[in-house]
């Protein structure tokens, strides 16, 4: 199936709801009317694929360390839904595998960003997007490959050729046709902050889509549609989706 990507897009599922990169938070975004949802990819310190945005298990956890130093049958052990709210409370980190088939479940389309260790990127886009190959189905859009790491995309190229790739960062790049060039990206992703309607023509112009993180302002989402953003990252995909109305 073509990449059809929507206007809105739930970041680490719907982040502002529910606690992000769980299946908790899934069920909330398709709940919330988002048809995609982005996540954070990383693996465990056996090379497991979990969803996870930090490298540390602090801030979501409590816990201590790294998730590149833990087993995934520690990582299991650990709570990533009490920190939101009691009412997520027990809420595992997904395995790659679960987040796909609760994904594939809902008819979710889904960004895969790839936030691999340093030293890891080839490793983790192997791992993550050949299990990802397996699991997701072929009635399903294909999935939506992001990284800030070069590296990654690289690899995702040789894993998954035909599965587009969006070049990730806070700013453009200076020589971002290269990048675009070198890594085959369709899309580029970036920080909303940074944007103007000249970046948004001057991307478009060479064919590209320009998707925009974290946009939680209807207001701003709106502007951000009219200078040509095709899709933007939210935390509260309701709201944004009621402004577009
Ligand atoms: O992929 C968009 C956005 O998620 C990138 O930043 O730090 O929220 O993963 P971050
Ligand atoms: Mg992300």
């Amino acid at each position: 199936m073509p990449l059809d990507l929507p206007s809105v897009i739930g970041h680490r599922g719907a982040a502002d709801s529910a606690p992000e990169n769980t299946l908790a938070g899934f069920r909330r975004a398709a709940e919330l009317g988002a048809r995609w949802v982005e996540f954070d990819l990383r693996l465990t310190g056996d090379g497991q694929p979990v969803l996870f945005h930090d490298d540390g298990l602090r801030r979501i956890t409590g816990a201590s360390g790294r998730v590149a130093d833990k087993s995934l049958e520690e990582i299991r052990d650990l709570d990533a839904g009490a920190w939101f709210s009691p009412a997520f409370a027990g809420e595992a980190i997904p395995t790659l595998a679960e987040a796909l088939t609760l994904l594939a479940t809902l008819g979710l389309g889904i960004n895969i960003e790839i936030k691999p260790d340093q030293g890891r990127e080839d490793e983790t886009a192997r791992i993550g997007l050949g299990e990802a190959q397996r699991l997701w189905p072929d009635h399903l859009p294909v999935p939506l490959i992001s990284s800030f790491s070069h590296a990654a995309l690289h690899a995702a190229q040789a894993v998954v050729p035909h599965w587009p790739r969006g070049l990730l960062a806070s700013r453009l790049p200076r020589d971002w046709p290269d990048l675009v060039a070198d890594y085959g990206c369709s899309s580029i992703n970036l920080d909303h902050r940074h944007l103007t309607p000249e970046v948004v023509d001057k991307l478009r112009l060479a064919g590209l889509d320009v998707l925009a993180y974290t946009v939680n302002d209807p207001r701003r989402a709106v502007t951000l549609w009219n200078w040509g953003v095709l899709s933007v990252f939210s935390d509260c995909p309701d709201r944004l989706l009621k402004a577009r109305q």
